[in-house]
């Protein structure tokens, strides 16, 4: 099966065998004869933090779990901690292949605000776990109540709390352990307040005019707007977003780093510890808007990698690996790589 489709790079990849998962229940007869038969997997979501090889050899499990719900008050003791978590938040039970954006449009259109600084990130709902997806100064995993998953080392399903998953900048426990748990269903608990989050300066502007409160609604446009502005749209450039980490180094080297470039774009981070903006130090490398021939550094941000048409898996990885050797040379920073190497 080609996948050329299911991966916002638009690689050529082409799959030995494609498995459609519409149910959780499908899994463990599946997943026990391909270990009989010693093939190896893998799961797909939608393809939007992936790179791809040309070949795929084995079974490739093409996430499309569907379906959404409020889980009515009373059932809400989805982690079986014996609390009923309805009274704060509402909970929604989100099939692992629910499109995000379209849970986000769901949440806004049913009155179930807080995802709103997440709208428009390319992806399925059982992705966005793994990598702690992020955006606006906000991450999903605040918004996760627990989450339903296979676990292939016991071959029985289990239910993870908020603290089990762990978490952490672009990371969870799913990223720390690939290929040991097939996430099915997502349960998000959606406060019953809400507040808008517009602290993030390119937000803040935005607003700096209105003197209300923005509504939610209002916070999703503009976070889309944003981003059609400054990220290319997968189905015109191919691309997998953030195709790097922003570094996190401690205090001590950032205040050396900055004693020498003065410029230097960074965010505050845990005690001791400073985060970079990758996009800058790429940017001031004089990467931005390069092209080697079918690949290149977005014109309008260098943290994303670009596939102009026909490039393959290697081509991404050599011209990443170059911008990586540049900015450890110039700025002794290490670049980590964001999307799922296949
Ligand atoms: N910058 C440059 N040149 C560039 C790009 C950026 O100088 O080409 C500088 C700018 O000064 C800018 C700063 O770097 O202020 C940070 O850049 P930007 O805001 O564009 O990116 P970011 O904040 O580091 C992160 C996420 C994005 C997310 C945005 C918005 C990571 C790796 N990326 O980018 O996530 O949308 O914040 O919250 O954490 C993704 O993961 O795919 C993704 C797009």
């Amino acid at each position: 099966m080609r996948l050329k489709h299911r991966n916002t790079f638009g690689l050529e990849a082409v799959a030995e065998f494609a498995y459609d998962i519409t149910a959780a229940e499908q899994l463990p007869t599946l997943l026990k004869s391909l270990a009989e038969k010693k093939v190896p997997w893998r799961v797909l979501g939608g393809g939007s933090n992936v790179l791809l090889p040309a070949q795929l050899s084995g079974a490739t499990l093409l996430m499309n779990i569907l379906g959404q719900e409020i889980i009515p008050s009373g059932d809400s003791d989805a982690d079986g901690d014996g609390e009923d978590k309805n009274k704060e938040n509402t909970l929604l039970a989100v099939g692992a292949g629910v499109n995000w954006h379209a849970l986000v449009a769901w949440t806004l259109e049913h009155d179930l605000p807080g995802l709103e600084n997440l709208a428009l990130i390319p992806g399925t709902v059982g992705a966005a776990p793994i990598q702690n997806i992020g955006a606006y100064g906000v991450e999903v995993g605040q918004y996760i109540d627990s989450i339903k998953a296979f676990d292939t080392v016991h071959h029985a399903f289990v239910t993870l709390s908020q603290t089990a998953c762990q978490f952490g900048y672009r990371d969870s426990l799913f990223k720390q352990h690939p290929h040991r748990f097939i996430v099915t269903q997502v349960i998000f608990k959606i406060p019953q307040q809400w507040q808008a989050r517009t602290h993030y300066a390119e937000l803040a502007t935005q607003f700096s005019d209105s003197h209300s409160q923005p509504t939610a609604q209002q916070i999703c446009d503009a976070v889309c707007s944003i981003r059609t502005k400054k990220l290319p749209d997968p189905q015109i450039i191919g691309n997998a977003g953030s195709f790097f980490q922003n570094p996190i180094v401690t205090q001590a080297q950032y205040a050396s780093l900055l004693s020498q470039y003065p410029n230097l774009v960074s965010y505050p981070d845990k005690l001791g510890a400073r985060k970079l903006a990758a996009g800058w130090l790429i940017d001031q490398c004089g990467f931005k808007g390069l092209r080697i021939g079918a690949v290149g550094v977005y014109e309008k941000q260098a943290l994303v990698l670009v596939n102009y048409g026909g490039a393959s898996a290697v081509d991404i990885l050599n011209l990443a690996k170059a911008i990586q050797e540049k900015v450890r040379q110039q700025y002794g920073v290490q670049l980590a790589i964001e999307p799922n190497i296949f």
